[in-house]
């Protein structure tokens, strides 16, 4: 199974399996999942705990290294009343022994009703879902992140982030800052903003790890133009940063982000209405004399959003 395999019998059966690429998503879904969102997002805050995962466990297969993710997804989890499975890496499971991949899975599937799945090769969540479908498994697969494919669901917490912000996300002008080449947030959040109407993407590219060209032709309903990194932050309500993904960069490749942002830089741009955002972790894109800007959303507002968007995901797949 791979990409090309999955896309209309998944969208039609949505929410009743697997979260693999934005591209099972449309308007109306991520609109659904953003009201059960905003529920979610109370409970949490008011720490109300349900029941939706009672009797559960969410598998935690984490094959490249995360905080905001796989932490985020264990408090959804057990916000939900679910158990948690956390895999301690390859090197503390049968796969040290010499153990299959598709063995491995199907193992987990059968403990855990859930796996998150994050794994440097981007395939191997295609792997895991045939692996899955061989062995009869209903067990659900969210992509946490496929190498520098996708991150479907951060990009789904990027844009109810926005939204909780007040912005409108058709119409919408937000520039993209960084590696977009092996970003895979940039690739995820790029699908979904291609769900709504007229939304202008200003690219500001790391020279070398520019967003392929063939991408960008995939996504006819968004405006893309290219700019420099101070007329980008003049012209767009939504600044997002990525850092420079230097685990995918090739030998020889630069690897330092140009750009950063400085809390003068940041004052002069910025209107009340600016939201500046970072899937994080940042390593320099974002000077930390920025964060007491009102603008900023990437050290409470993303990773709150976090929790609601994983809460409402995961109630959704495992529903009757
Ligand atoms: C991102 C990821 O892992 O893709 N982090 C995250 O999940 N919040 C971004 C990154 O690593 O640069």
């Amino acid at each position: 199974m791979n990409r090309s395999d999955l896309a209309l019998p998944i969208k039609e059966n949505f929410f009743r399996k697997h979260i693999l690429t934005m591209d099972q998503f449309d308007r109306l879904s991520i609109e659904r999942l953003f009201v059960i969102a905003t529920a979610q997002l109370e409970n949490f805050l008011g720490h109300r705990a349900s029941n939706h995962l009672v009797g559960k466990a969410v598998n935690l297969y984490f094959r490249e290294p995360s905080t905001r993710t796989l932490l985020s997804f264990q408090r959804a989890t057990t916000q939900l009343g679910g158990a948690i499975q956390i895999d301690f890496g390859a090197e503390h499971s049968s796969d040290a022994k010499g153990e299959s991949f598709d063995d491995g899975l199907v193992m987990r599937g059968l403990y855990a009703d859930t796996i998150v799945f994050r794994h440097h090769d981007p395939n191997a969540i295609y792997l895991a879902a045939a692996a899955l479908a061989q062995a009869g498994l209903e067990t659900r697969l969210i992509n946490a992140g496929n190498g520098g494919d996708e991150h479907p669901t951060q990009a789904l917490l990027d844009l109810f982030t926005i939204r909780r912000r007040r912005l409108p996300l058709g119409g919408l002008k937000i520039a993209l800052i960084g590696d977009l080449k092996a970003g895979r947030t940039i690739h995820s959040l790029l699908r979904a903003l291609a769900c709504y109407d007229n939304v202008e993407v200003t690219l500001v590219e790391v020279p070398g790890l520019e967003l392929p060209v063939e991408f960008g032709q995939t996504l006819p309903t968004l405006e893309f133009r290219q700019t420099t990194f101070e007329e980008a932050l003049a012209s767009n309500q939504v600044w997002y940063f990525t850092r420079t993904q230097k685990e995918r960069a090739e030998v020889g490749c630069q690897v330092g982000s140009d750009f950063r942002l400085t809390r003068e830089v940041a004052e002069k741009h910025a209107g009340p209405k600016t939201l500046i955002m970072h899937p994080l972790p940042r390593v320099g894109e974002i000077d930390p004399a920025v964060d007491a800007m009102p603008q900023t959303t990437y050290l409470w507002d993303q990773p709150v959003s976090g929790v609601a968007v994983r809460m409402a995901l995961l109630s959704l797949i495992n529903g009757e």
